[in-house]
């Protein structure tokens, strides 16, 4: 990283709040800056403001210019598989059966040094190129997979955190964990690779369909040893994945109990999808500072289901949230294609909440905190999945300390459709905020990552778009 203090110039916009907060006022979330300065030292942000305030507080440093992009924070991934790499995008099966039959084969393959190093060069690839500086991020349950992993991520200088993904039922046996095997593995990772660069672990048991009591039971030892720790893991994603997690567990009355009978939601949890997750689960994780992964690509392509986001946004009982691609349950590596999906995920299940089907279901409250405004969007890839992973502190917005990852998005780039579309909401001139909602609105519903020109990790050019 480059030590000298140096200076990017240009639009950037990032966010002071949740949006969700200020239905009908969502300006009062947002930080804007037409012409703005970010200063940069050691890879962290050390000044953020207008150019013209900033710029004679740094005589003399180099500045970049990057004209004609809105630059955000980087985007955070809150739920993928390494793994998947090559495997998104498998025909014909829904979660149970995609799992046996496509993704535990291709996985097992990534215990080979080789080819996990191939296909985890492709994933930090594909991230960059989506604008996505920071995941958490399931592995396989083998130590060189992993390794290779937290290997590659420090090369990089990227900001992730993930962990031995661990399996012990409903899984052929070439793939199976056995719990002593999970926590010794963990324990090496978690030595040699937890706050080392930017790295962070995850104790990561795959789901409750394939935990036995053992291996969960290995995590909360894990949990109770280091505290600091992330959980990282999947929830009520599918209903044929919920009733055998009901029936490995039945002592437990829904999926949550699970995990909350081995100590372990609460802060720095994450379940991914959460498709099916009762009014009560949405409590008692709103209640222990727990995250839900919203991942609508997956959801949609996997046919997992409608999740409620204008549930689990009641103000009554917030859940934190971050967006997941899920890559490959997920067919796209972009979260800009995670947008798109979550936004028509909202206007779906405001069918049922506008009361035209089932008068007496009409919620019109809950219906609004399903539309995906770009605000609501854009902070939920930005500094929302940083609170909801508790990395607030580091990275997901321009305040002064944080580090420096941020894109750089060219609203006029992505399908042939997208320069003229743009241009009906902006045509040329100096930026304002209302325009920028707008453009970055074209951005998800319109664009892909091809509207990703530039993605910056540590204040340094990782990727651009050729
Ligand atoms: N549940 C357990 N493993 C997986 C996985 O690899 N993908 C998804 N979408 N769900 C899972
Ligand atoms: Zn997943």
């Amino acid at each position: 990283i480059d030590l000298a203090e140096t200076a990017i110039r240009g639009t950037f916009l990032d966010f002071i709040d949740d949006p969700w907060k200020h239905v009908g006022n969502e300006e009062a979330a947002v930080r804007f800056h037409a012409d703005g300065l970010l200063v940069v030292e050691a890879g962290k942000i050390v000044d953020f403001g207008p150019y013209a305030e900033v710029a004679p507080k740094h005589p003399g440093v180099a500045i970049t210019e990057i004209r004609d992009r809105i630059i955000l924070p980087g985007f955070i991934d809150g739920h993928i598989h390494l793994p998947q790499t090559r495997v998104l995008g498998a025909y014909g099966e829904q979660l149970l059966p995609w799992l046996q039959k496509w993704v535990f084969p291709e996985e097992h393959k990534y215990a080979d040094r080789a080819y996990a190093e191939e296909g985890t060069k492709h994933f930090f690839d594909n991230l960059l190129a989506s604008g996505t500086t920071t995941a958490q991020t399931f592995t396989t349950g083998n130590l060189t997979c992993n390794e290779v992993f937290f290997e590659e991520a420090t090369k990089r200088n990227m900001r992730m955190i993930g962990g031995l993904t661990g399996i012990d039922r409903h899984v052929p046996d070439y793939f199976a964990n056995t719990p002593e095997q999970f926590y010794d593995d963990s324990k090496t990772l978690i030595e040699k690779f937890h706050g080392v660069g930017r790295n962070l672990y995850a104790i990561t048991p795959r789901f409750g369909f394939g935990a036995s009591n053992e291996l969960l039971a290995a995590c909360q030892k894990l949990k109770e040893e280091h505290p600091d720790l992330w959980i990282n893991t999947h929830i009520s994603e599918n209903p044929a994945e919920i009733h055998g997690v009901l029936a490995l567990h039945d002592d437990c009355h829904d999926y949550l109990g699970v995990y909350e009978k081995y100590d372990l939601v609460g802060p720095k949890f994450t379940g991914g999808h959460g498709v099916w997750l009762s009014n009560d689960e949405f409590r008692r994780l709103s209640d222990s500072g727990a995250a839900v992964s919203f991942c609508p690509s997956s959801n949609l392509y996997l046919g997992s289901g409608l999740f409620r986001l204008g549930k689990a946004t009641d103000p009554e009982h917030r859940v934190l949230l971050n967006f997941g691609t899920d890559m490959g349950g997920g067919n796209r590596f972009s979260l800009l294609n995670t947008l798109e999906d979550a936004y028509k995920v909202g206007m779906l299940n405001n069918t049922i909440l506008d009361g035209s089907i089932i008068p007496s279901d009409q919620d019109l409250a809950e219906s609004e905190r399903n539309k995906l405004s770009p605000f609501r969007a854009f902070y939920s890839l930005t500094r929302g999945g940083a609170e909801s992973l508790y990395i607030d502190d580091l990275v997901g917005t321009f305040d002064i300390g944080k580090e420096a990852d941020f894109v750089a998005l060219d609203w006029t780039a992505g399908p042939p459709a997208t320069a003229w579309h743009q241009s009906l909401l902006h045509d040329g001139g100096e930026l304002t905020l209302e325009a920028a909602s707008d453009l970055l609105f074209g951005i998800m519903m319109v664009s892909d990552e091809r509207a990703v020109d530039e993605t910056w990790v540590m204040g340094e050019r990782a990727y651009k778009k050729a």
